[in-house]
């Protein structure tokens, strides 16, 4: 296992550029599968999630050319055949090949998808879609089998009981090539859902109203190739400016779409943060005193969920208390006690994290629980006095392109050692 040294303390300054979107990325590679193509990506960020999924491809007979952040991809090999399961469950976005399969072939056997622990991660809602759209599933093991009568699938008016990024797109994906009409109601409405909608209709397909919450699809016959540019990645942009607020002496953080990002800044500023925000770009200044205030994350475009665990290093150093409450999921508290272990004044209440500071975080032998918890240990690494050991980067290599190499740019003393 590899794990990450830091000798925390050091103030960083520079420049960092935010890299493609991995919540898109990862639906924008399964929804090639229904391209009659090839369709080529640019600004794909180095992630081992778009490895997993670029070896997902290739064992289902797509042929991929990869340069750098540029990926062509050739989908007329996919052979109609069940997805490879010991590969499918290092990964939660896997589920996306259930739709763009049933969109291509009428069918898909897979295995259930993995991802990060961050409690119950259903795809029920994935599934109902699915069903009303004209599939039935049935169990062989581990494996499920979804398949469309005479291999068909057909439009459907589906309300989404819980507003689902994954379940929102993956209908997209099914009813692109589907007969008739498909509106999906109380859709969300992040941006990586206008992006893959952005691809789709320019493949040939007929989506309406991605951003917003109701969907409208007109499914089509065929889909040609195209070419791409994946949005910046939001998420890791929060974790650089809450980075650049905790240990910054001066960052600019380029590729930023601060619409992408509103409600994030706007917490930021409420805490006292001083940056200024241009066209795609946020520079944030070396901070003085910062007000303690309290998260509640939403649905976007509220502050996302996602950020909430590399935020909470900043809110440590604030003064005074507050409290964070994951609306989406509660049991996203993984960091905590890994920060307490640093001398953190923070703990899990019912369904809330509390915390009081300012905090003298400590150096400490910690671990990753899962991708953004990660971020979160590597932000309170640099903060901290002394060395910090972080262990299970695993999850931190899967959606942060090139950290290391970006922290070591800013300055920092940050290494990645095989164990
Ligand atoms: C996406 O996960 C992101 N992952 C997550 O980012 C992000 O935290 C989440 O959206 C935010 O909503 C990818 O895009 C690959 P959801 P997803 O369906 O689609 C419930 C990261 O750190 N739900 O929007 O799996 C679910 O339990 C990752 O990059 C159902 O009940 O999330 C949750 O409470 C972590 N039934 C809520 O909806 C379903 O069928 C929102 O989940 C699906 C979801």
């Amino acid at each position: 296992m590899r794990k990450i040294i830091i000798n925390g303390g050091r103030p960083l300054t520079g420049k960092v550029t935010v890299s493609g979107a991995k919540n898109s990325v990862v639906a924008l590679i399964p929804a090639i599968i229904l391209a009659d193509g090839i369709v080529t990506l640019d600004g794909v960020p180095a992630i081992s999630d778009v490895d997993s999924l670029i070896d997902i491809m290739e064992t289902m007979g797509a042929s991929v050319r990869r340069d750098g952040e540029c990926l062509e991809i050739d989908p007329r090999g996919v052979q109609d055949m069940p997805m490879p399961f010991g590969k499918i469950n290092s990964l939660r976005a896997s589920y996306y090949f259930y739709g763009s399969l049933l969109g291509r072939f009428g069918q898909a056997i897979v295995g259930l998808p993995g991802g990060c622990d961050l409690g119950p991660r259903p795809i029920d809602l994935h599934l109902k879609a699915f069903e009303a759209m004209g599939a039935s599933m049935t169990y062989e093991g581990s494996n499920m089998h979804l398949v469309a009568g005479d291999k068909q699938l057909h439009g459907a008016h589906i309300f989404m009981d819980t507003v689902s990024v994954g379940a929102t797109i993956n209908t997209m994906l099914a009813a692109v090539k589907a007969h008739g009409r498909t509106v999906i109601e109380n859709a969300a409405r992040e941006p990586e859902i206008i992006d893959v909608a952005t691809l789709l209709n320019n493949m040939g397909a007929r989506v309406r109203g991605a951003g917003t919450d109701v969907i409208i699809i007109e499914g089509v016959e065929k889909l040609h190739g195209t070419r791409h540019q994946v949005i910046p990645d939001r998420i890791e942009a929060g974790t650089y400016i809450a980075l650049a607020a905790a240990v910054g002496q001066g960052i600019q953080i380029d590729n930023v779409l601060y619409e992408h990002l509103e409600s994030y800044i706007a917490k930021l500023e409420e805490m006292g943060v001083r940056m200024t925000v241009s066209e795609d770009s946020v520079f944030v200044e070396k901070q003085e005193q910062l007000k303690a205030v309290s998260i509640k994350t939403s649905p976007y475009p509220g502050v996302a969920t996602d950020l909430q665990q590399p935020l909470t290093p900043l809110l440590l150093k604030t003064t005074g208390n507050g409290r964070i409450i994951d609306t989406i999921y509660e049991k996203r508290v993984g960091h905590v006690a890994e920060l307490a272990k640093m001398g953190a004044q923070i703990a899990t209440r019912s369904n809330y994290i509390t915390y009081q500071g300012p905090n003298e975080l400590i150096g400490a032998q910690v671990k990753a629980t899962d991708l953004r918890a990660g971020a979160a240990m590597i932000i309170a690494g640099l903060m901290a006095q002394g060395q910090t050991e972080i262990t299970n980067v695993e999850f931190i290599l899967r959606g942060y392109s090139n950290i290391i190499e970006k922290l070591t740019d800013l300055g920092a003393d940050i290494q990645l050692i095989e164990d």
